[in-house]
């Protein structure tokens, strides 16, 4: 295999199966570009920056909510599913932007919140409308308080935010929220509710996305008997038997396979990724089926150490897990709700423990001296880069090819994410997500460096600049040309979804071989890897000299060509 610097046009994969083994960029909408300077990222911002993405080289863009939304939660609070939030532009920019994408060969996956809608949707304002008992009240799930006139909650349980997971409506009655009350969670028993989604989901297929990123995807039925269980007894149930009363229930499927036959109406058919915070692999693997959403996150890397056994366990594990149901697996280092990967690999290791690591890390005003910015991010190259040989799909967060840290110094008063807000009493875990939806720098300068021309809705600190797409665009040493060149590579050398361990004889040196040769290594230790003669680095996360790989690195070899 003769690979040069001379890097050959990304190939994009044009089948029905581009899922299994795309590189997906996840576009936080309201941080990525702001095209009309008000400070807030729009889609006619996403169009401006389509060249960036096409020499990225990555596959597919995932968006999260771009909706009209009142912003209770960053827009996870959707009042119509149906629309552009007119602050982020029109259905027109929409079409446009699909268009723009499309031309290049980059499909869209559009984000679908089926858990519970804003409280500004008209389904809800509908059922506060009407009485108690009425049709329009059961496409939620009320519930009349305790106490002579309704005035307890129905129980005591707490929101995943933090906080209350009820909220009364004045006339006795209660509404369920998992998360803020601006959030009231859907009755999926009601088959209005069914239609509503059905309905949306052929909505942005016939304007042509790809796919869907479903939200909470295991929180949509409930099963709720008449007397209600404690806080206590619900966090003693058991979550892997399908049969918790909240979340991970068996009836969930019933809903996808109805989705599925919608995807299924399509050609090529629609895709799905389900957002799953389950127990296990196995019951993780259930939402990956092909008679359901098809394919499933796999969050396990964001709780890990940079080791290397950690690394090994879950990349067999999750490859065991998604062949048995015919999927391929999701790699994930950095989302929209955890602390940037550079950032938690720069706090000391912690034993498997790393999301809330970084957020007690936030909590505690993000202090300088425990993080190590440099080596933070040279192992998150390494680790990225060992990803990126994996079979499977791997979903990449916008910043973090910029090598991006965790802003953790936003004043309380600028702070928009209501986990931080409900969870002032500092009990729950996912607090404080601001610091990674900063918006990106563009420029080295400028009011917003280069996000727009006004001052961006998150404040941006002075560092940014020196990681933004001008500076690094030009420096081959940078993050950016990292990652675009492992893209690049990533679609010559993309082949079978197999995987085999090579010993390598240490135990922070972890090898694997795909079936066409191709080689990605990681030295997870501090001391060089001396690599075979006649093995071809052909992309390495740190420089390689002497054929010896250093510490905290990662990179690809090919056989070499005599
Ligand atoms: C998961 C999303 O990723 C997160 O941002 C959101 O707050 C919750 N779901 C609720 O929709
Ligand atoms: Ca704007």
């Amino acid at each position: 295999m003769a690979l040069t610097e001379t890097q050959a046009a990304p190939r994009r994969l044009d089948t029905p199966d581009w899922w299994r083994q795309a590189a997906v960029y996840q576009i936080y909408p309201r941080s990525f570009a702001d095209a009309n300077g008000d400070g807030i990222g729009d889609l006619r911002g996403i169009v401006s920056r389509v060249d960036y993405l096409d020499t990225l080289g990555i596959d597919a863009v995932w968006l999260s909510p771009f909706y009209p939304s009142e912003l209770a939660d960053g827009g996870y609070d959707v009042a119509d599913y149906r629309d552009v939030d007119p602050r982020l532009g029109t259905l027109a920019d929409f079409d446009d932007m699909v268009a723009a994408l499309h031309a290049r060969g980059i499909k869209i996956i559009v984000d679908i919140v089926p858990n519970h809608s804003s409280d500004r949707h008209e389904l809800f304002q509908a059922a506060l409308a009407a009485p108690k008992g009425s049709p329009e009240r059961d496409r939620y799930i009320f519930r009349d308080g305790l106490g002579e006139n309704g005035e307890l909650p129905p129980a005591d349980w707490k929101s995943v935010f933090g906080g209350p997971a009820w909220e009364p409506v004045g006339d006795g009655q209660w509404y369920f929220h998992h998360f803020a009350k601006e959030q009231p969670d859907f009755n999926w028993d009601n088959p209005d509710v069914h239609e509503e989604f059905v309905t949306t989901l052929r909505f942005w297929s016939d304007r042509g996305v790809d796919g869907f990123r479903v939200d909470v995807a295991h929180g949509l039925v409930k099963d709720l008997p008449d007397v209600l269980p404690s806080a206590a007894e619900l966090d003693a149930m058991d979550r892997t038997d399908g049969r918790h009363p909240l979340w991970d229930r068996d009836e969930v499927h019933e809903v996808y396979a109805e989705w599925r036959q919608v995807f299924d109406e399509y050609d090529p058919p629609r895709i799905a990724v389900a957002e799953a915070w389950v127990a296990t692999p196995e019951r993780r693997a259930k939402y990956a089926t092909p008679e359901g959403l098809g394919q499933a996150f796999n969050f396990d890397l964001l709780e890990a150490d940079f080791d290397a056994a950690q690394f090994r366990h879950i990349i067999s594990d999750n490859l065991a897990q998604s062949a048995a149901t015919g999927s391929s697996s999701t790699w994930v280092l950095s989302n929209h709700d955890v602390v940037r990967h550079a950032t938690r690999y720069g706090l000391a290791p912690l034993n498997g423990r790393r999301v809330k690591q970084g957020t007690e890390w936030i909590l505690a005003g993000g202090p300088e001296d425990e993080l190590d910015r440099e080596g933070g991010l040279r192992r998150a190259r390494a680790a990225t880069l060992f990803v990126l040989a994996l079979p499977g799909s791997t979903y990449l967060y916008q910043g973090e090819e910029l090598g991006l840290h965790e802003v953790a110094d936003i004043p309380a008063a600028q702070r928009q994410d209501p986990a931080f807000f409900r969870g002032a009493d500092h009990d729950k875990d996912g607090l404080g997500r601001d610091g990674c939806r900063v918006p990106l720098p563009w420029t080295s300068d400028g009011p917003s460096f280069g996000f727009g021309a006004g001052i961006a809705h998150l404040p941006q600190p002075e560092w940014l600049g020196a990681s933004s797409v001008a500076v690094e665009d030009g420096d081959p040493a940078s993050t950016l040309s990292l990652y675009r060149r492992a893209l690049a590579l990533r679609h010559e050398l993309q082949t079978g979804e197999q995987l085999e361990w090579i010993e390598t004889g240490r135990d922070d040196v972890l090898r694997f071989a795909r079936p066409n040769g191709w080689q990605a290594v990681a030295n997870f230790g501090t001391e060089g890897y001396a690599l075979g003669a006649g093995e071809q680095v052909v992309v390495s996360s740190a420089p390689v000299a002497h054929g010896v790989l250093p510490g905290a690195t990662a990179a690809w070899l090919v056989p070499s060509a005599d």
